[in-house]
């Protein structure tokens, strides 16, 4: 009884504190209450403009043309909306994914795809862990390769094509934005597409499977083989532990 009466009289005297300091004197709360919308900014803007924050990679090459292509579709089906691609610097992480993401392995990332619902696992990573063709049966049918999957099915991937206009008008305008895109790799945009498709194309028949270079599955198997790999080669040149 005697503990109840204390706890309630301290909360009480609390309580006449914060109405009479804060909320009866609106211009006491406005000040203080900027202060701390101002620590929250601080602490987060910061070390974007600190050496770590800013670092960029030669290690870390643009996107080619199909590799825009497939980041193209992953943006316009909204993969972000269940996918994240960021390993967070945290045990559990680091074993499941690989090492946790640098702020440099995004330096043509834009807009970049951190996401920020893990509905399936993250994907910063995923490339290289399975071959084309999984991806191809997957995108086509999730369940087919991991029973009981909720993500859904894209079959339409295997039949769209990619427009090789709008991808060099992608480009242009990353390069807008700043990724190193020179004339001859904008005027190259058709060849190059035929050339990296028709790689994927020719890996995909040793499975079986039949496609053509510009279909838009070429281009999303293209984008995810594609991610986390020149991070970790460069974090494994620097002998970074993990
Ligand atoms: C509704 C949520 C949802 C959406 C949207 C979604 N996925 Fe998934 N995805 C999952 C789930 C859940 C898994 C884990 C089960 C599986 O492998 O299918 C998964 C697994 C994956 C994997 C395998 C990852 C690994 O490491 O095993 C890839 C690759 C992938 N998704 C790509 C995509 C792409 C590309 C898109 C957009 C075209 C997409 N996903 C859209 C939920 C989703």
């Amino acid at each position: 009884m005697a503990d109840e009466k204390k706890t309630h009289g301290s909360e009480k005297k609390y309580g006449q504190f914060h109405r009479r300091f804060f909320e009866a004197n609106i211009l006491n709360f406005a000040v203080w209450a900027t202060i701390a919308i101002l620590i929250g900014g601080i602490v987060e803007i910061v070390p974007m403009f600190t050496p770590a924050g800013t670092e960029v990679s030669p290690d870390v090459t643009p996107y080619t043309a199909l590799e825009v292509a497939g980041r193209d579709i992953y943006v316009s089906e909204g993969c972000y909306l269940c996918h994240s691609q960021w390993v967070r610097p945290m045990r559990a992480e680091i074993l499941r994914y690989g090492p946790w993401s640098r702020a440099w392995e995004y330096q043509y990332d834009r807009p970049f795809q951190l996401g920020s619902r893990r509905i399936g696992p993250d994907l910063h990573r995923v490339g290289g862990k399975y071959p084309d063709a999984w991806h191809y049966e997957h995108m086509r049918d999730p369940r087919s390769t991991t029973p009981g999957s909720v993500m859904p099915p894209y079959p339409w991937l295997i039949t769209d094509r990619i427009d090789a206009d709008d991808v060099r008008a992608s480009m242009v305008a990353l390069r807008k934005t700043g990724t190193p895109y020179s004339d001859a790799d904008i005027a190259g945009v058709d060849e190059s597409l035929a050339a990296q498709g028709g790689a994927i194309v020719g890996r995909l028949a040793e499975s079986g499977i039949e496609s053509e270079p510009d279909r838009a599955i070429i281009a999303v198997i293209a984008y995810l083989q594609r991610l986390g790999v020149d991070g970790r080669a460069a974090l494994e040149k620097q002998g970074v532990e993990y």
